[in-house]
């Protein structure tokens, strides 16, 4: 949990830690981030239940501004991180330009492999240049036989099936992966893929699920705050 120079309310922690994690994709500018920022920062609660906001990397120093002057508990996250260090790559953003504004980043989600071709390599690289600028990785998987790098401490099962579909896996076969992925490895396992708040608390009140990826229905502040509610509640 991040320090915050303010006194919270504090609520009961649920038996297990829980992520609740909003990934804005392209979606938001800095005003439209902020104003997100501005309905849910002040409803956060001192928790076990960590909140993350992934906005797009243009607003990544907008976002962490005000979390810092509001002292929201609210961890940020990037969507995504160069492979390379800091250096002559055009396009890029290296982790040590991130580490300023961002505690975790995502990686290896089906969106990046699909439209821009990440291969496994590519994958390994960004959670190595992740861990060298103290970033936590989130490494995204599509199923149980999706590479985990040795490194990584929290992983998301998200199945290409689910994602933006409208149609999540059941929280059953979202528990089985969750096991599966965690056989042998010391990792907490997200679930992502069409949740919202009708259908989080399935899924949270499973053993091997340790919180949820929300994309679509992070977008409206008031849908993702009802989230974040189920899961201090548990
Ligand atoms: P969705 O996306 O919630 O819109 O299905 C989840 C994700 O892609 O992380």
């Amino acid at each position: 949990m991040i320090d915050s120079p303010f006194s919270l309310p504090e609520v009961p922690s649920p038996s297990k830690d829980l992520w609740i994690v909003a990934n804005f994709k392209s979606n938001k500018n800095i005003q439209q981030a902020l104003e997100w920022l501005g309905y849910v920062g002040p409803e956060l609660k001192k928790s076990s239940v960590k909140v993350v906001v992934c906005p797009t990397f243009v607003c990544l120093s907008e976002i962490k501004k005000a979390v810092m002057v509001a002292g929201y508990p609210i961890l940020i996250g990037a969507q995504d991180i160069s492979r390379f260090d800091v250096g002559a790559y055009t396009g890029e953003v290296a982790g040590k330009l991130i580490s300023e504004f961002a505690d975790l980043v995502l990686v290896g989600h089906s969106e990046r492999r699909q439209n821009f071709q990440e291969t496994d390599e590519i994958i390994s690289g960004k959670i190595t240049q992740a861990k060298n600028s103290q970033i936590k990785p989130l490494l995204c998987v599509q199923n149980e036989n999706t590479a985990v790098f040795g490194s990584v401490e929290l992983v998301a099962y998200e199945p290409i099936f689910a994602i933006g579909t409208g149609h999540p896996d059941t929280a059953d076969n979202a528990s089985k992966v969750a096991g599966l992925l965690k056989k042998d490895r010391q990792i907490q396992v997200l679930y992502g893929g069409s949740v919202h708040s009708k259908n989080a608390e399935e899924f949270l009140v499973q053993e091997s699920i340790d919180g949820l990826l929300v994309g679509r229905a992070s977008l409206d502040p008031e849908e993702f705050l009802k989230i974040v509610k189920i899961a201090y509640s548990l």
